[in-house]
C-alpha cells in the first residue's frame, strides 16, 4: 500500500472521548482504550486559588483537608455546578490523556463528550470552552443515555426500542432510544450521591455517629442493597460519637441500611415506572422481549435489578461494565464517523 499522508497522521490520531460525569470522569483514547478513570474531585486551596490535586488524589483529601484547602466535586446532580472548576478539572484530565498517550499538542485532537440531556446551553458551552482550552480542535457532545445505550453493546440505530437506566452519581437517566434517537427521557436528580447521604443521615440520627461520605459510600457498596440478601451482612463502621465528640466503631447490618436507602431506591423505581408508562405502545411493545438495560455506578447496587424484575415484570439485565458504559459508548463514535454526524452535535 502506498504512502499516504492521511494513514500517516491517522496513526498519530488520539483522539479523546470523555465521560465527564458527577461522580467519575473517564477518558478513552482512540486506538488504546480508557486511559484516564478517576473520581471527578478537584482540591482547591481557598487562599490562592490554586487547583492543589484533581482525581483520585483529591479524593483522598475529602474531609480531611486542612482549612485553607477545599475539596470540590464541581459537577453536582449531573450537571455543571461550578463552571470555573469544572473547567479546571476537564482540561486537567485531558492534559493528563494527551501525556499519557504520548500526544502532545502536535496533531488535531478531536473531542467527544457525553453530556446529560437536561444541559443547558450555557452549560454546553462551559464544557465545549474547557475542551477547546484544553487544546481540543473539534468538539462534539453527545446525549449520555445514547452513549450508555450504545456502549453497552444496543441496536440504537434499529427501529426497535430500547430502554435504558443510567443510575449514576447525581442523576438518574432514564431513555428509550430507536432509530439512533431518543424517544423519551426523563432525568431524576437523585443517584448514587444521594443514597451515600441517607446512609450519613440514618447513621447520624440512629447511632447519633457522624461519618463522612466516603465512609457512607463504602458501607453503600459493601453492604447496601434494594431487596433482602441471600445472606445476611454486617460491617464495622467508624465515626464520630455526636453525644461525646469521640471515635467510636459500631457494627450495623444490611437489613438497617436498605431501610436507609429505601426512600431513594422506591424514587428511582417510580421514575422508571412513569417512563414505562409513557412510552408510545409500539416500543413499549418492544421491550416486553427486551427488557431494560441498567448501567452507571449506582445500578451495582446489590439486587436492585431483582427489584425492578420484580416490580416491572420485565427482563432487567446489567450492562457488562456499568461504570464504562458511557464512556465506551461515546469511544465508539470516534471510529464511526457516520454515527457520529447522525447523534452527536458539533459545538
Ligand atoms: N458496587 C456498588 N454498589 C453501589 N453503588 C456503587 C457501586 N459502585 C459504584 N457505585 C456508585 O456509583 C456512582 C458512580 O457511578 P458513575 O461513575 O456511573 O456516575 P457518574 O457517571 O460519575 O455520575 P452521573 O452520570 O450522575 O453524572 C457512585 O455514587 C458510586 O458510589
Ligand atoms: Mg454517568
Amino acid at each position: 500500500m502506498g504512502f499516504s499522508l492521511s494513514r500517516l497522521f491517522s496513526a498519530f490520531n488520539r483522539d479523546l472521548a470523555i465521560d465527564l460525569g458527577t461522580a467519575n470522569t473517564l477518558v478513552f483514547a482512540k486506538g488504546l482504550g480508557i486511559i484516564v478513570q478517576e473520581p471527578s474531585i478537584v482540591a482547591i486551596n481557598k487562599d490562592t486559588n490554586h487547583v492543589e490535586a484533581v482525581g483520585n488524589e483529591a479524593k483522598e483529601m475529602l474531609g480531611r483537608t486542612p482549612s485553607n484547602i477545599v475539596a470540590i466535586r464541581p459537577m453536582k446532580d449531573g450537571v455543571i455546578a461550578d463552571f470555573e472548576i469544572t473547567e479546571k478539572m476537564l482540561s486537567h484530565f485531558i492534559k493528563t490523556a494527551q501525556k499519557r498517550s504520548g500526544l502532545f499538542n502536535f496533531f488535531q485532537t478531536d473531542v467527544v463528550i457525553g453530556v446529560p440531556a437536561e444541559i443547558t446551553q450555557v452549560e454546553r458551552r462551559a464544557v465545549r470552552d474547557s475542551a477547546k482550552k484544553a487544546g481540543a480542535a473539534n468538539v462534539y457532545l453527545l446525549d449520555e443515555a445514547m452513549a450508555a445505550a450504545v456502549g453497552a453493546g444496543l441496536p440504537v440505530t434499529e427501529p426497535t426500542g430500547n430502554m435504558i437506566v443510567d443510575i449514576g452519581g447525581g442523576s438518574t437517566d432514564v431513555a428509550v432510544i430507536s432509530l439512533s434517537g431518543v424517544v423519551y427521557s426523563r432525568t431524576l436528580k437523585m443517584a448514587g450521591n444521594a443514597m451515600d447521604e441517607d446512609i450519613v443521615q440514618y447513621i447520624k440520627r440512629k447511632y447519633r455517629l457522624l461519618i463522612g461520605e466516603r465512609t457512607a459510600e463504602n458501607i453503600k457498596t459493601k453492604i447496601g442493597s434494594a431487596c433482602p440478601l441471600d445472606e445476611p451482612m454486617e460491617m464495622e463502621i467508624k465515626g464520630r460519637s455526636l453525644e461525646t465528640g469521640i471515635p467510636k466503631t459500631l457494627v450495623i447490618n444490611d437489613s438497617e441500611i436498605r431501610k436507609a436507602l429505601e426512600d431513594t431506591v422506591n424514587t428511582i423505581i417510580e421514575t422508571i415506572k412513569i417512563a414505562l408508562e409513557r412510552t408510545p405502545p409500539e416500543l413499549a411493545a418492544d421491550l416486553v422481549d427486551k427488557g431494560i438495560i441498567l448501567t452507571g455506578g449506582g445500578s451495582l447496587l446489590k439486587n436492585f435489578d431483582k427489584r425492578l424484575r420484580e416490580e416491572t415484570n420485565l427482563p432487567v439485565s446489567l450492562a457488562e461494565e456499568p461504570l464504562l458504559s458511557v464512556v465506551m459508548g461515546v469511544g465508539q463514535m470516534l471510529s464511526s464517523p457516520g454515527l457520529l454526524e447522525r447523534v452527536c452535535r458539533k459545538e
